[in-house]
Formats: C-alpha cells, structure tokens, sequence
C-alpha cells in the first residue's frame, strides 16, 4: 500500500529511480508520480495507472534529487490531482506521503482550506511548510512536531540540495551508496549492505555526503543496521505468476523454518511462556487465520488460555491484558496498521510482545520483546500463501515451546515432502467457476482452513465465498444451498470426519455440488482432493490450504484475472 523512493546523488536519469519504485509495484497502488528541481521550478509529474507510464511521459529527463510515490488512494479518489508528489500552494515544497494524517482537517483550517487543492490528506503537509516560517530544516522539524497520525514523508524545496524525511509509525530506510543516497518505504527495494531505519518522530536532512538526524529539534546519531535482508530473487522462473511460484516454495520456506529454529534456541524456549496466564493472538486477514490455529494449538499443548482475535477489533473491545499476558503479534508484512495499534495497546497494557513476521526489520518486529522469523523470503503476490503456512509452522513450533519442542521440529520436517503437487483438476476449476456461490466447511482446525480457502478465491477469483464450520450450517446458512452451490469441505480430523460428511450429505441432498479435501481414502463417493496426512495432527492443516490455494490461483487464472495484483486490494496495510 503506496511505496516511497527518493534518490540524490550525481545527476542520474529519473528512470533508474522509477524502475527501484517499481520492485514496489507489488504493495498495491493505482496511480504514480516524481518531482524533482530543473532550473530553480519543481517540476512535478504524475500518472493514474501503471508506473511504466509514468516512465514512458518520463523519457530519459534527468536529475540529481527526485522523490517519487506510488499511491493507494484512501483520501481522495485515484486521479492524477490526488497522485503524489504533491506541490505546496506557493510551489516551494513538494512532499510524498505514506500513511494517514489524523488532524489534517484542523491544520487545513489553521492554513485556510481556500489554499488547497486536492481532496488528500497530504497535502496538509507541503502548505503546512508553505505557511511556517524560518529556513526549510525548522519548517521541517516544525511540521513534523505538527502532524497527528502515520507518515513516511520525503520533501523537496526549491533549492535542490536536500532532501528531507518524517516518519511516523510508518518506514522509512535510508541507504548510502557509492554514488548517492538512496530513501525508501520499503526495505526489500534497497539493494544496500547497510541502512538507517528512521525512528519514530525523527528528522532526516539528506544530501550526497551527509545525513543529520534530528530528534525534538536536537541534531542526534543513529547506528547503521546491517542489511540482512536476504531475499532470493525476485523472477518468475518458470512459473507465470508469482503466486504459483509462492505456492510452489512452501516447501522450501517450511525446510527454512525447521532450519533456523533447529539452530538456536533463541527464538523459541521454555522462558517465553514463565509467568504467562493468557495468550492473545492478533492480526488480520490471513494472518488472523493463522492466529485461530495458533490459539488451538497453544491451548491444547500448553493449557494455557488463548485465543485469537482481529487486529481491527481488539483495541475496542477490551480484552485481559497485563503483565502477565503474552501477545503474539503475527503479520507478513509487519507493517499492518490494526495489527501495530493492537501491539502498541499491549506495550501500554505490560504484556509480553511476540511479533511473527517476514520482515525483520518491521515496525512490528521492533516493538516485540522477541521476533519469530517466517523464513519465507520475498512474498510479492497480494494474496498470502507461503508465509500463511509459514505462520502456522512457527506457531506449532511455539505451542510446543515448553515441551516437545525436538519433535514438533521433526514433524515439521517431516511434512516438507508431503503438499501434493498435482495440478487441480480442470473439472473441479470448471464446477467452481459455474458455480452461483461457493461455500467452504470443515470443523475446528479444517473451518479455519475453510475460512482461509474462502478468503482466497474472493480476493483473487471474486467468487462469492464463504467459509463456515460445518456445525453452523443448520443454523442458518443451509437455506442458501441449492442448485449451482459448491460445497468444499475439509476433512483431516478422524474424530469429526462423519459429522463433517452428515454435513456433506445435506447439503448433496438440497442440490450442491460437492468437492471434498481429505486425507482419508476411506472417503468415496465424491469429487475428491487426496492429500497426505502428517504425523501429528495439527500440521494437516498446511496440506490442507494447500490446495485451496491452488484451487483459488487456477480459478483465477482461468477467468483470465491476474492473482498477483486482485482489484482494491494492497499486499501491505499501512492504514486503519
Ligand atoms: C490475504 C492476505 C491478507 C493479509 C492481511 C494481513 O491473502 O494476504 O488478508 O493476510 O492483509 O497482512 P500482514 O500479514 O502483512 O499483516
């Protein structure tokens, strides 16, 4: 969700800058834009669509210092007028914006909404330096101690020789190369050994030589960070999308996993649960799936209460929080917005931070106690899948944290050969795409599953689905099961498999089409997904999702979407 590049150094073409923009492409944007300084003028370009045409409007102009954005729109629709860069009233300042200014309505009152011109809440910030006064480094400081809210922010002036940085709850990365500078929102675009990670409520005043940091106005030193940010590379390979190659590296990321936590006991041991009395596990989306399971798991293995919550929720809803609670914060990204609101609530609470993440150098990663690699190298598809069964390895490791831990690594291990690796069959994509709507059910671990299976072919098909723990049907949701209906039900637990097939036969009987995902070949009579089973029970559910995601990636295709880039949707959440 929007992506920030700022470059300064020797005069280079913009186009390098915009083609570092692009490894951003993948956050999810709609419109992009730069401005840079040619004779004593900003001059500001911006266009609503794909990065490439802003390089194409760009040709080969060239510049020492240029900011540029990609945009997600939140305020304001996606038109080049909303499109960042945005240029102040007077045309001294310009400013790309990440984030969400809370009280822009108040400082555009304190300005004069007269002055404005867009319907973004950026824009608050280039007039907010337009309307201080002094030189730009204390209009700078000045705007920032100003601003309530989130925010990454560059800005230029006129005089072409700095360019500045603020941050707020939201990246910022700052990498020195040999021929120049280079800031970004995101770190996997810095091809760079070493890095500064911007502070909260810090200043940075850039040029080709020298970074000084400010922090409440005093000039302050930041440590440099070594970049161990060691992503495999990015190109498809063989595979057309990256969502299938994604899919097809669960193996590896589970065999990374069993790897680094087989290591060292740093991660995980027996002290992170001392003292613990409840467990809150929080995140969004797909990662609030993981925590479902995570909060099964922890509770079974360690009897220890737990239980799951959605990051949006929680801050209002007032759970048991006190020192003696452990959250566990699980995000791919580590930058969600609801999930760093319900960490930072558990900061203020005492509780015990864990942060499970991709991003090793995440806001949510720096505000844990401790952090849980996912292990799963670059995920550039929007929709999560390598790091979804990531997620859950992790958790499982962590819910035999105090004893069996040797094992549980070995039954990981173990199911790195087992996710099925035949293609779904074009008779079961055909029955999901005629379908009117298509619903998912299992019981206990397999609903989460079917929650998730559902999640992913709306977001990526825009197929209506839904997923239900099988139980619930009765309950309601069966009066929506006619002709045209498909059923996918999940069934990898031996003790509820006949009460999930009492399931399956109510709903043939009213019309649906049935698909079964199982491991019991017992179960005949059906359009079937065969999968393997693991030896312990919890981890069916990573052979489980598996073909779900499948399923999902190859619906899409076939109805000619595109599954690494779905419509409205942004791979990082960066907003409320
Ligand atoms: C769905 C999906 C989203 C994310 C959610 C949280 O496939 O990817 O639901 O899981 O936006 O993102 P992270 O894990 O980055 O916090």
């Amino acid at each position: 969700m929007c992506g920030i590049v700022g470059y300064i150094g020797s005069k280079t073409d913009i186009k390098n800058a915009l083609e570092t923009l692009k490894k951003l492409e993948y956050r999810g944007y709609d419109s992009a834009g730069v401005a840079f300084v040619k004779r004593g003028k900003i001059q500001c370009f911006k266009r609503v669509g794909q990065i490439n045409n802003l390089i194409e409007t760009i040709g080969k102009k060239s510049a020492k210092i240029c900011i540029c954005h990609t945009r997600w729109a939140t305020h304001g629709k996606a038109t080049e007028e909303n499109a960042h860069p945005i240029m102040s009233y007077n045309n001294n300042f310009s400013v790309v914006h990440n984030g969400i200014i809370e009280n822009y309505k108040y400082l555009k009152a304190k300005i004069g909404a007269e002055k404005f011109s867009t319907s973004t809440d950026t824009e608050v910030i280039c007039n907010l330096l337009e309307y201080l006064k002094g030189d730009t480094i204390s209009r700078v400081i000045e705007c920032e101690s100003l601003l309530e809210g989130s925010y990454a922010s560059l800005i230029i002036d006129k005089c072409n020789k700095y360019i500045y940085a603020i941050k707020n709850k939201s990246p910022m990365y700052i990498a020195c190369g040999k021929k120049g500078t280079t800031i970004a929102s995101d770190i996997s675009c810095l091809n760079a050994e070493y890095f500064y990670n911007l502070p909260d409520h810090t200043v940075a005043k850039i040029n080709k030589k020298e970074i000084t940091f400010y922090s409440n106005g005093n000039i302050i030193d930041l440590p440099l960070c070594k970049n161990i940010h060691n992503f495999e590379s990015n190109d498809l390979g063989q595979y057309k999308t990256y969502m299938q190659k994604e899919i097809a590296e669960t193996n590896k990321t589970i065999s990374n996993i069993v790897e680094l936590y087989s290591s060292s006991n740093n991660y995980i041991n027996e002290n992170i649960f001392k003292g613990i009395k409840n467990v809150i596990l929080t995140g969004c989306g797909t990662a609030y799936h993981a925590c479902c399971l995570g909060a099964n798991w922890i509770q079974k293995n360690l009897k220890i209460p737990a239980s799951a919550y959605i990051a949006s929720e929680l801050r209002y809803s007032e759970p048991i929080l006190d020192d003696s609670s452990l959250m566990v914060l699980v995000s791919q990204s580590g930058e969600t917005a609801d999930t760093l609101a319900a960490g930072e609530l558990a900061k203020d609470k005492g509780c015990r931070i864990i942060t499970i993440t991709n991003v090793g150098y995440s806001t949510l990663a720096n505000l844990a106690d401790v952090c849980l690699p996912l292990c799963a190298g670059a995920e550039i598809a929007v929709a999560s899948t390598k790091a979804y069964a990531a997620m859950l390895a992790v958790l499982y490791l962590l819910s035999h944290a105090t004893s069996g831990f040797i094992k549980s690594l070995q039954n990981l291990k173990e199911i790195c050969q087992k996710f099925n690796s035949d293609n779904i069959s074009k008779d079961i994509v055909k029955k999901v795409i005629n379908s009117k709507r298509v619903f998912f059910i299992g019981r206990l671990d397999d609903g989460v599953t079917a929650s998730e299976g559902a999640l992913k072919l709306k977001e990526i098909a825009y197929i209506d689905a839904c997923g239900y723990f099988a139980g619930e049907l009765k309950h309601g949701t069966i009066a929506l099961i006619e002709n045209d209906v498909v059923v996918i039900a999940i069934i990898t637990n031996p003790n509820l498999k006949q009460k999930t097939l009492n399931a399956v036969e109510e709903v043939v009987s009213r019309g649906a089409e049935v698909i079964i995902i199982t491991n019991d070949k017992s179960i005949t009579g059906y359009t079937t997904i065969f999968i393997d089973t693991a030896i312990d029970e919890e981890l069916n559910s990573l052979l489980s999702v598996y073909p779900l995601q499948k399923l999902a990636c190859e619906v899409s295709l076939s109805l000619g979407f595109n599954p690494d880039k779905p419509r409205n949707l942004a791979k990082s959440v960066t907003v409320e």
